[in-house]
C-alpha cells in the first residue's frame, strides 16, 4: 500500500491507488485505440460519452490517453425504482443532439456496472437512433450485482460487491474528489 496517501477516514481500504488506476486507464486507451484503428471503425467518428457524474475521473484520464482523434460528449441520468424489481427507468437529464447518428462509432463511458440496468439501456437507445456501433466501456464491475444479461465491452477492474467511492464515485455527492478508490465503511451508510 502505499503510504503516502492520505485516506479518508470513512473509508475502510483503499482498493485502487491513483497509479493503479493510471496503469488501467492507460491499458484501456491502449486497446480502444487499437480497436477502432480498423477499416469502418477506423474512418468513422469515435464519439466518447460519458455518463456523468460519476465516469467524470475516468472519462478524462481515458480520452487524454487516446491516441487517435475523439468527439467529447456527456450525458447525464439518474435510474429511479432502484429498490423495486423491474423498475429501473433511467431519467435523461443532459442528452446529445445529433442530426444523423448513422456514421458515428458510439462509446459509453461508465464508472461502474452495477445491476447493468444504466449501460444496457443507453446502449439501446444509441441503437434506436441508428448509430453504426454502440460498445461501453466502464471502469469498475461488480458481475455479482448484474440483474439484467450485458456485459460491457471494456472493464478496468473487477471488484467484489462491496460500495466503493472516490476518483468521482459518491456517496450522497461525498467522496468523489478523493484521487483514488477505496471502500466505504458501511456504518456510514447503514
Ligand atoms: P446500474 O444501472 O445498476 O449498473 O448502475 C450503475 C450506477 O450505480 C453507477 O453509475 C453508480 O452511479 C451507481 N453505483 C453502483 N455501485 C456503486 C458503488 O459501489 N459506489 C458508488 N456508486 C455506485
Ligand atoms: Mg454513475
Amino acid at each position: 500500500m502505499n503510504t503516502e496517501l492520505d485516506i479518508d477516514l470513512d473509508l475502510q481500504t483503499v482498493l485502487l491507488t491513483p497509479q493503479q488506476l493510471d496503469e488501467i486507464t492507460t491499458r484501456m486507451a491502449t486497446q480502444i485505440t487499437a480497436d477502432y484503428k480498423e477499416g469502418a471503425f477506423g474512418s468513422r467518428p469515435l464519439v466518447m460519452i460519458c455518463v456523468l457524474k460519476g465516469a467524470v475521473m475516468f472519462y478524462t484520464d481515458l480520452v487524454r490517453k487516446m491516441e487517435r482523434p475523439v468527439e467529447l460528449e456527456f450525458v447525464k441520468v439518474t435510474s429511479y425504482g432502484a429498490g423495486t424489481v423491474s423498475s429501473g427507468q433511467l431519467k435523461m437529464h443532459l442528452d446529445l443532439f445529433r442530426t444523423d447518428y448513422s456514421n458515428l462509432n458510439i462509446l459509453l463511458v461508465e464508472d461502474i456496472t452495477d445491476s447493468g440496468r444504466t449501460l444496457s439501456k443507453l446502449t439501446q437507445l444509441f441503437r434506436d437512433r441508428g448509430a453504426h456501433s454502440v460498445r461501453c466501456c466502464t471502469l469498475l464491475d461488480k458481475p455479482d450485482r448484474r440483474e439484467v444479461d450485458f456485459t460491457p465491452d471494456y472493464i478496468g477492474a473487477v471488484i467484489p460487491d462491496e460500495f466503493v467511492v472516490g476518483y468521482g464515485l459518491d456517496y450522497n455527492e461525498r467522496y468523489r474528489d478523493l484521487p483514488y478508490i477505496g471502500i466505504l465503511r458501511p456504518e456510514i451508510y447503514s
